[in-house]
């Protein structure tokens, strides 16, 4: 049995390491990752060099990051996540290491990105207050979390989370003032908020547990529209507590 969060969550991903690769398969389920990804990068300042990927995962992400600022570094804690990462961006420079024990100077980088590995972590501010540290005084930190906002997406993520053995039970995701807070415990200023994916999230994100669309001729299509509408829902009051991520810029806050 593990003992720690650090070997829950290396153990966690060791399994799920194969099933990102299918999650990436489908024309349609790429699609959104990719939307997805471009409105995170649609972030990051023109003059920016030196950009990090916490928690990179299997490296889709860090593959589109590369291609547009090549000499990124991907950080994850799983050795088995980074293998595949390896395979899809050749070029760049993994590290095997744990967010909460950065080994990184200060001030290193322009850019830090997180997509969906805050979460996984339980030291919240530790793990920000790091991005902080390794971030240089202009820089800025791009993040994408899952949303609690809405009751009925935090039951049923309450639910995936202790029944899937894909989830760790003490993941937990975030409401919308509980994310901006921690950002400035930690020493952000926080710039944009923006929740992400509502139907393009359920039906396309994650073929590996929700397969239905690849049933569905037109499927790329139908994603398309699903993404066009989610924006204009997310954009719009009250509505988007539909949103399953929220988006968050922050900049360190002056000292
Ligand atoms: C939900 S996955 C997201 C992966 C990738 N960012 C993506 O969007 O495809 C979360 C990632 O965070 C990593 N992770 C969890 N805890 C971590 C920690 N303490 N330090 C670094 N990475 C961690 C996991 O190994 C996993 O690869």
């Amino acid at each position: 049995m593990p003992q720690t969060n650090a070997e829950a969550q290396i153990e966690l991903h060791r399994a799920l390491a194969p099933r990102y690769a299918y999650r990436y398969s489908f024309e349609f389920s790429r699609l959104f990752q990719e939307d997805w990804h471009a409105e995170m990068i649609s972030h990051v300042p023109s003059d920016a060099e030196r950009i990090l990927d916490l928690g990179c995962g299997t490296g889709f992400f860090l593959a589109e990051l590369e291609a547009r600022h090549p000499g990124s570094v991907g950080l994850d804690i799983s050795h088995e996540m980074l293998k595949v990462s390896d395979q899809y961006v050749p070029d760049a420079r993994l590290v095997t290491g744990d967010a909460e024990r950065l080994p990184f100077a200060t001030g290193t980088f322009d850019v830090v990105f997180c997509k969906g590995s805050l979460h996984h972590t339980r030291d919240h501010v530790g793990f920000l207050a790091n991005c902080r540290e390794v971030l240089a005084g202009s820089g800025v930190l791009i993040m994408s979390e899952p949303c609690n906002d809405n009751p009925i997406i935090r039951l049923a993520r309450a639910v995936l989370y202790r029944r899937s053995r894909h989830f760790d039970v003490g993941d937990q995701g975030f409401t919308r003032n509980g994310i901006v807070g921690l950002c400035e415990q930690a020493g952000f200023e926080v710039e944009r908020v923006r929740k992400y994916g509502i139907l393009a999230y359920v039906f396309a994100g994650f073929p590996d547990h929700l397969g239905v669309l690849r049933l569905v001729p037109g499927n790329a299509l139908l994603t398309r529209l699903f993404i066009a509408v989610d924006r204009i829902l997310c954009a719009l009051p009250v509505l988007n507590l539909l949103g399953f991520h929220i988006v968050i810029v922050a900049r360190p806050a002056a000292r």
